[in-house]
């Protein structure tokens, strides 16, 4: 079938998928491409694909799942038997259901998922996990992924991807991580860098950017990424044992997986 678009939207709080986004070549060279940026804060997108407008949903894993922001963002996106492609980030712990999930929820709203890919990244939340990762092998690998329909694969056949070296358990770090706050000392006054559309869910008041709406955050990391003195962090306890548990729980460096 020739393609007469492809659409690829990307959330990315901290950067690392996008990066990896940009590698991605196409196989339609003359197919309409759409890049849609799904971070800052929006109202849900209404948009309909027809069955030959390939849509690809990339983002970093929380949790093992999809990161919540991304259901009311999607709500009413509708395919017609339309391709989709589902990539993700993740910091080396592991995916999970991430990938399947996203491919129940496409399903659920008309897309045929006929492929995936899953990138080791640095971990947003402690940086020392899979730092320096996507590295140029990571690029190379997302270079030669060119989603499209002439792909085999079903989610049938996501789900019995056999994967030896599956971190054991489910880590659910936003729970205990809780949110990213002006932490003492404050090296400055702070700026308004880290308020929308830096916080993708709005949890950041312009006004006092050293202040977090607790009940809209989801822990995503942009507004430390984006800071420019540092001073928004999560408290360093939580940082150290997580980082702590993902030393021991997954000491061997993953490398890029994808079914095409
Ligand atoms: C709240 C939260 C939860 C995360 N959960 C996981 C996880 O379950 N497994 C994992 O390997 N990495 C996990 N990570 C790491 C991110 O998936 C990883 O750093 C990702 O590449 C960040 O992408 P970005 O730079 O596009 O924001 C988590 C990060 C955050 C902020
Ligand atoms: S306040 Fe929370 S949701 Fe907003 S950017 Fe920071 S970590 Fe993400």
């Amino acid at each position: 079938m020739d393609l007469r678009s492809q659409t690829f939207m990307t959330f990315s709080p901290t950067g690392k998928t996008g990066d990896i986004m940009k590698t991605m070549t196409l196989n339609c060279p003359d197919c309409r491409v759409f890049n849609v940026n799904l971070l800052p804060p929006q109202e849900s997108l209404r948009r309909v694909f027809g069955p030959d407008e390939m849509l690809t949903v990339a983002f970093p894993v929380f949790g093992g799942r999809i990161p919540t922001a991304l259901y009311n963002r999607l709500a009413y996106i509708k395919g017609n038997q339309s391709p989709a492609a589902i990539v993700v980030t993740y910091g080396n712990r592991h995916y999970d259901d991430a990938i399947l999930e996203m491919g129940d929820f496409l399903e659920g709203h008309g897309f045929v998922p006929i492929a995936a890919a899953a990138f080791v990244a640095e971990h947003s939340i402690v940086p020392e996990i899979a730092s320096g990762r996507p590295d140029a092998a990571d690029m190379k690998a997302g270079h030669e992924i060119r989603p499209g329909p002439q792909g085999k694969s079903r989610r049938s056949e996501l789900r019995l991807k056999p994967d030896a070296s599956t971190c054991p358990g489910t880590i659910l770090i936003k729970n205990s991580m809780g949110c990213p706050s002006r932490q003492p000392p404050p090296r400055t006054a702070g700026s308004a860098a880290c308020a929308p559309p830096a916080c993708p869910m709005k949890a950041v008041p312009k006004e006092h950017p050293e202040r977090t709406d607790k009940s809209r955050c989801i822990t995503c990391m942009a507004c430390t990424a984006v800071c420019p003195y540092g001073c928004r962090r999560l408290r360093w306890i939580n940082v150290f044992a997580t980082k702590k548990l993902l030393k021991r729980a997954c000491p061997v460096v993953r490398m890029p997986e994808y079914w095409l």
